[in-house]
């Protein structure tokens, strides 16, 4: 497999094409941004973790019948992936108030919810990713209805397995964001990343926030937390 050009790079990855043209390399940085990028810094080791992360619960998702773009992990920070065109919307599902949810609702941290919701953002940084219906989204022909659907089912399959696995770490999953992409045969498949960047992870007996928060927070332990998301998932 070799490495061409480079095809994109976002805030924490970039994307190089490769001689085969279905499959990307991505490579993950320690950069971190918070805040549509206002905030900026870097977070050392971040993108070893996110990459190995990733790959392990994308794994995990494939045997639970999720499709993933995951391919073959390359190296410590870049993994083999199918090409995809990323569907523009961030799909978030939430188990326990916490961040936006709390703050746009007024409500407090903490508070679990009967059943996980789900909500999108328009992914959109000139916009600041606005929060958007299923309609909506419909309306500004980012994807089907049929392909909402799929999305919707596929994301809550995705809580239902992560949820569990990280419970039997001693974390509970309060929410992330999700995204897709459609492969060239139009069929859609979970891409992006699961990490500390996109989950929140809280201790299950002390509630410590063991994700990005520590610093779009500036709380302080933020290499110490991605290193503990680590050793529980991988052992020492
Ligand atoms: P929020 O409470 O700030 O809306 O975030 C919900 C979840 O989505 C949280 O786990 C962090 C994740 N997230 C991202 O991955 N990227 C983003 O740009 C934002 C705003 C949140």
């Amino acid at each position: 497999m070799e490495k061409l050009n480079q095809v994109y790079e976002g805030k924490a990855k970039k994307v190089f094409a490769t001689d085969d043209p279905e499959l990307f390399i991505v490579s993950y940085k320690d950069d971190a941004t918070a805040f549509n990028g206002l905030k900026k810094g870097t977070i050392s080791g971040k993108g070893v973790v996110n990459n190995k992360m990733s790959n392990y619960l994308m794994q995990i998702l494939e045997k639970n019948g999720v499709p993933t773009h995951f391919v073959e992990e390359l190296s410590d920070r870049e993994t083999l992936v199918k090409k995809v065109s990323i569907v523009p919307l961030e799909v978030i599902i939430r188990n326990v108030s916490a961040g936006s949810f709390a703050k746009n609702y007024g409500v407090e941290e903490g508070i679990t919810f009967p059943e996980p919701t789900i909500e999108f953002s328009y992914k959109n940084d000139d916009l600041g990713d606005p929060l958007i219906n299923s309609y909506h989204a419909f309306a500004l022909g980012l994807a089907t209805k049929e392909e909402i659907n799929t999305i919707k089912t596929m994301a809550f399959k995705v809580n239902d397995v992560l949820k569990e696995y990280f419970k039997n770490l001693g974390v509970k999953l309060i929410d992330f964001k999700l995204e897709f992409g459609r492969l060239s045969d139009g069929s859609i498949v979970l891409a992006d990343e699961i990490s500390p960047d996109t989950c929140r992870f809280w201790d299950i007996n002390t509630n410590e926030k063991l994700d990005k928060d520590r610093f779009r927070r500036d709380l302080g332990g933020v290499e110490d937390a991605y290193n503990e998301m680590m050793k529980r998932v991988f052992g020492e």
